[in-house]
């Protein structure tokens, strides 16, 4: 595929709790694109394995979840600070479960099943070459749309990163330990960058940008720029 300019598919990459988020939806309003946050379906997969008391470990159980699951995003139905709601099955609505302490830490390791990994990709990669889409991950932008007109690999210092989710939890009414979550931020990045399938790395052709010096409103004026 030749790239194209304004960039139509735009892969956004980078460790946990780096902005990618806030950053894909500010973008994706702006220039009128689906904004798609794939770690949701890596989050909802472990929601429905711990709420079923399966065990994370157990590989080919988790696979054939992964491969039978039914996640769907939907319009916010509630003004709770959701910008959409993330249904299981039918019905559940687990757009904050799947943020729980629980699902932080297990994610890593049901993500870096090759099975899970496959059947994921697979729907990822369907909706993503329609077009005029911020995709948000890890491997966006080097396996699931190596095509990407655009690739951004946002990064940020692990202790910026931990005192962002710190501030999130806070702001939130939760409690939460700084320390604690610093651990659980370096220990994420271990696994997300050293797993055998798929690891966060940047795509040799994505424009690296570093938010350890810049608030929120300045990454997106920088990736705006690029983008237009
Ligand atoms: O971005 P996040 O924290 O919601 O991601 C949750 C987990 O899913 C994290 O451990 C990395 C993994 N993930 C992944 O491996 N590939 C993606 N494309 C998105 C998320």
């Amino acid at each position: 595929m030749t790239k194209t300019f304004p960039p139509s598919i735009i892969a956004l990459d980078g460790p946990a709790a780096s902005g990618k988020s806030t950053l894909g939806q500010t973008l994706a309003n702006a220039l009128g694109y689906l904004f798609f946050d794939t770690g949701i379906m890596y989050r909802a997969v472990t929601w429905i394995a711990l709420e079923h008391d399966m065990d994370v470990r157990d590989e080919t159980s988790i696979t054939q979840l992964a491969q039978g699951a039914h996640i769907d995003i939907m319009p916010p139905s509630k003004a709770d600070g959701r910008t959409c709601d993330i249904i299981v099955g039918d019905t559940d609505d687990v757009t904050w479960d799947i943020r729980s302490g629980e699902v932080d830490a297990n994610v890593s390791v049901v993500s870096a099943y090759a099975g899970v990994r496959k059947a994921l990709t697979e729907q990822q990669r369907r909706i993503g070459l329609r077009g005029k889409v911020v995709m948000v991950g890890r491997d966006i932008g080097t396996v699931v749309l190596p095509e990407a007109d655009l690739k951004i690999y946002l990064d940020a210092s692990a202790e910026e990163r931990a005192q962002r989710r710190y501030d999130e939890l806070i702001a939130r009414g939760q409690q939460a330990d700084y320390d604690e979550i610093l651990q659980k931020v370096i220990e994420r990045d271990k696994i997300d960058s050293t797993r055998a399938v798929a690891p966060l790395r940047p795509a040799d052709d994505a424009v690296i940008v570093d938010s350890d010096k810049m608030d929120a409103e300045q990454v997106f004026a920088h990736v705006l720029k690029l983008c237009k």
